[in-house]
């Protein structure tokens, strides 16, 4: 399947939902559905026909990339706030816009009730998760930065994949909207992982076991925060 979402690079300026309003749900979703996911609804018209809530497990997965996407720019407004490396400040700017884009195009398919009620927590995890290492240095900061683009490849590619177990015929297009949405947010967060692993390849000591067990520290915390969000 992965190599089935690497062929959908797109541009994400271009992608956002058609109709906003379609995710006229009703409150915060339960996710107590997403242990079977064989019954995935992507059905998303109401009996009418007309545009209805989008389902509660995808409603939850969108509800971890807003959140997720938050996080990403303040981990670079992070960075900026404590580096004076040109070429450090240099990758925050460009990938700060990116990052930037991704939030304003995940956020409309959301309410605001519908958002992680712990957004500004995410942005305070972000903040130190990109002004620490990057106090360190910049080998600090790009292996950070390799270690959280990972994370969040997978993390989208593990969401691409449940929407490709609903069968075409089920899907609609707002459904395939969110779908080309995630599959460009991915391609973007695969070029940052392989930016930041071909700087980070530019230094040739090792890294220390202290930055070692930072790095792991930084993926098993995005596992946890995605886990936390997906219910609050
Ligand atoms: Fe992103
Ligand atoms: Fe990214």
């Amino acid at each position: 399947m992965a190599s089935q979402t690497t062929a959908d690079r797109t541009t994400v300026t271009s992608l956002g939902p058609a109709n906003p309003n379609h995710n006229g749900h009703g409150g915060r979703s339960d996710v107590s559905d997403l242990g079977d996911l064989g019954d995935l609804n992507g059905n998303f018209n109401d009996a009418a026909g007309r545009p209805g809530p989008l389902p509660n497990w995808l409603v939850a997965d969108l509800r971890t990339d807003h959140a997720g996407e938050t996080g990403a720019v303040f981990i670079y407004r992070g960075m900026l706030a404590t580096t004076r490396h040109a070429a450090v400040r240099h990758f925050a700017q460009t990938h700060l816009a990116t990052e930037a884009a991704h939030l304003a195009l995940i956020e409309p398919w959301l309410t605001p009730r519908q958002r992680s009620l712990l957004l500004p927590l995410w942005g305070v995890a972000g903040w130190l998760t990109g002004a620490l290492p990057a106090l360190l240095g910049p080998r600090a900061a790009y292996a950070t930065v390799q270690a959280v683009e990972t994370f969040v490849d997978q993390h989208y590619t593990e969401q691409i994949e449940r929407i490709d177990r609903i069968h075409p015929a089920k899907a609609s297009p707002a459904l395939n909207e969110i779908r080309a949405l995630l599959a460009a947010c991915r391609a973007d967060e695969i070029g940052h992982r392989d930016e930041a692993a071909e700087l980070l390849a530019g230094h040739a000591t090792p890294l220390s076991p202290a930055l070692r067990l930072w790095v792991w520290s930084v993926g098993a915390g995005s596992r946890a925060a995605v886990k936390v969000c997906r219910r609050i």
